[in-house]
């Protein structure tokens, strides 16, 4: 089958053995999926389809020893969708579209900077984020997932029913430069239609990013955004990865919570951050 929107309408789902220009592994149940068998720099438009649809349908996608130049790993960013860069970061000094993750040293910082989708705080969010390590650590500074199709699978039929509609308020904030992000806040769907699957996922971020239901009670909307941020994070549908030099990971900001788990200790860890351009987020 094929990996368009109308084909996940129809309710079949693009999966690993429907690759067939890539190899394909899941990684866990339905979470993370293992590319390989491929050189990014020499990938053709038909193999980007198909590792596109990949990450979309498992969250996140994993293609391992692929030593890619800052240059390379831009243009593979702008092979999947056009760039972005979230406002108030701090672009490289060498390479404007790539935003380092760099923390010296954990010792002074608490254990994980919680789960996130990158940049919910604009009206087109982004679609996928590639990254890639510059400086690994011996150990600690894993990075994990979380699935946000299971998560609103999981939820009840009348919960679901309930979110339908629901919008929340998400607004800038834990930036390096905060004055250059967008001060006003944006609504966006409580659940959003993946525009190429065709499924639906919660779409909340960090609470510090997401803090209102549109039209409840402050007590209503603190205690439905504190289930669900926490119903979003259930260890049956994560995929925890461990880094290893020349790894490319590519996660869907629009189905995907992640978190950096910053337990590195005094070593170093350098990472680099480039961002894809997606839509605004719908529900259907
Ligand atoms: C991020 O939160 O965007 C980066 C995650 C990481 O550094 O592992």
């Amino acid at each position: 089958m094929g990996i368009s929107g109308s084909d996940a309408a129809d309710g079949e789902r693009f999966s690993t053995s429907d690759a067939r220009l890539v190899l394909a592994e899941l990684m866990t149940g339905q979470t993370g999926v293992k590319i390989t068998g491929t050189a990014i720099p020499d990938m053709s438009d038909d193999e980007i389809v198909e590792v596109k649809g990949l990450i979309s349908e498992y969250c996140v996608a994993v293609l391992p020893n692929q030593p890619l130049t800052p240059e390379e790993h831009v243009a593979f960013a702008r092979r999947l969708d056009p760039i972005t860069f979230t406002p108030g970061e701090v672009p490289h000094p060498q390479w404007p579209d790539i935003n380092e993750v760099h923390l010296p040293s954990t010792s002074t910082l608490p254990p994980s900077n919680g789960f996130h989708t990158d940049t919910s705080f604009v009206e087109r969010t982004p679609s996928y984020t590639c990254l890639l390590p510059r400086k690994i650590s011996s150990h600690g500074g894993d990075t994990v997932f979380a699935n946000q199709y299971m998560a609103y699978e999981a939820l009840s039929p009348v919960m679901q029913r309930m979110l339908k509609g629901v919008r929340f308020k998400h607004n800038a904030a834990q930036l390096k430069r905060l004055d250059e992000a967008p001060q006003e806040p944006v609504w966006h769907p409580a659940v959003r239609t993946h525009p190429i699957t065709g499924r639906k996922a919660i779409y909340i971020t960090q609470p510090s990013r997401c803090n209102e239901v549109e039209g409840m009670r402050p007590k209503e909307s603190a205690n439905l955004l504190e289930f669900l941020y926490a119903h979003c994070q259930h260890v049956y549908a994560m995929y925890r990865h461990r880094w290893q030099p020349n790894d490319v990971v590519i996660w869907d900001n629009r189905c995907t919570l992640h978190a950096g788990v910053f337990d590195h200790g005094d070593e170093e860890r350098l990472m680099h951050r480039v961002m894809c351009q997606g839509e605004a987020p719908y529900e259907t």
